[in-house]
């Protein structure tokens, strides 16, 4: 396919998604193509490569009811969204500098010798103490690895998009409410993770009220000659 084709495919599909607001509850994605959304997010980037996040997919009909009395953003979405994901991010036990699950990363999944790692480590702790002072709170850490799991959920969105299927991106819940809801059901190691944002994907069943409203370009963005 020649680059414009693909361009004008990417472009499609950006302009089809949009934060969709009720599913038709009949239409179930196919394992198949659910796999292919989770590849994408699987593959995303994130800091360091440290890939933060557990993907977590709620498709318990009770559990769904009780994440709804909380969840004021997704009302229409989870009784109807054919897959409803969780996304789970780890906390600061898990991403300080100095933790097992760093090194673990840097040894056993990048490969690095021991001596590659520990240099990391230390440039990373410099990084995470004063370039970008995530440890001076719990938050600070969890608002930085919250951040590389909306790079794998703004990447499944698209990716979903580009083979038809719909989803809204859901911010609107009670995050301690959900966080208990999760763990009392043994889906939350509250040691180690915390919630980072939810995506319910599904096929639409209404078209969108509205048309796509954004800024212009020239409000937006500035080229530095
Ligand atoms: C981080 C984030 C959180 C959001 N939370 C919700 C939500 O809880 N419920 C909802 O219906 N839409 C939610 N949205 C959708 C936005 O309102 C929507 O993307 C925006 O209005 C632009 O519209 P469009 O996505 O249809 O183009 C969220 C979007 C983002 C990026």
């Amino acid at each position: 396919m020649d680059k414009n084709s693909i361009k004008e495919q990417v472009l499609n599909a950006f302009n089809f998604r949009h934060a969709c607001k009720e599913f038709d509850a009949t239409k179930k994605i196919s394992d198949d193509d659910f796999n292919f959304i989770l590849e994408t997010g699987r593959l995303s980037p994130s800091s360091l490569g440290l890939e933060p996040w557990k993907f977590l997919i709620v498709q318990n009909e009770d559990l769904r009811k009780q994440l709804k009395e909380v969840s004021w953003g997704a009302q229409g979405q989870l009784p109807t969204a054919s897959h409803y994901v969780i996304f789970l991010t780890r906390n600061k036990n898990e991403l300080s500098y100095n933790s097992q699950y760093v090194r673990d990363m840097f040894e056993n999944v990048h490969h690095m010798p021991k001596e590659v790692a520990n240099a990391i480590i230390e440039k990373m702790e410099d990084f995470q103490k004063n370039d970008a002072k995530v440890l001076d709170s719990e938050r600070g850490i969890e608002d930085w690895s919250s951040k590389q799991c909306y790079i794998a959920m703004g990447n499944m969105m698209t990716s979903a998009a580009m083979i038809g299927i719909d989803s809204c991106p859901i911010e609107g819940y009670h995050r301690d409410s959900v966080e208990k809801i999760l763990a009392d059901a043994n889906l939350l190691d509250k040691s180690k993770f915390t919630v980072a944002c939810m995506t319910a994907f599904g096929y639409r069943k209404n078209e969108p009220k509205r048309a796509k409203t954004r800024q212009s370009m020239e409000e937006i963005v500035t080229f530095v000659k």
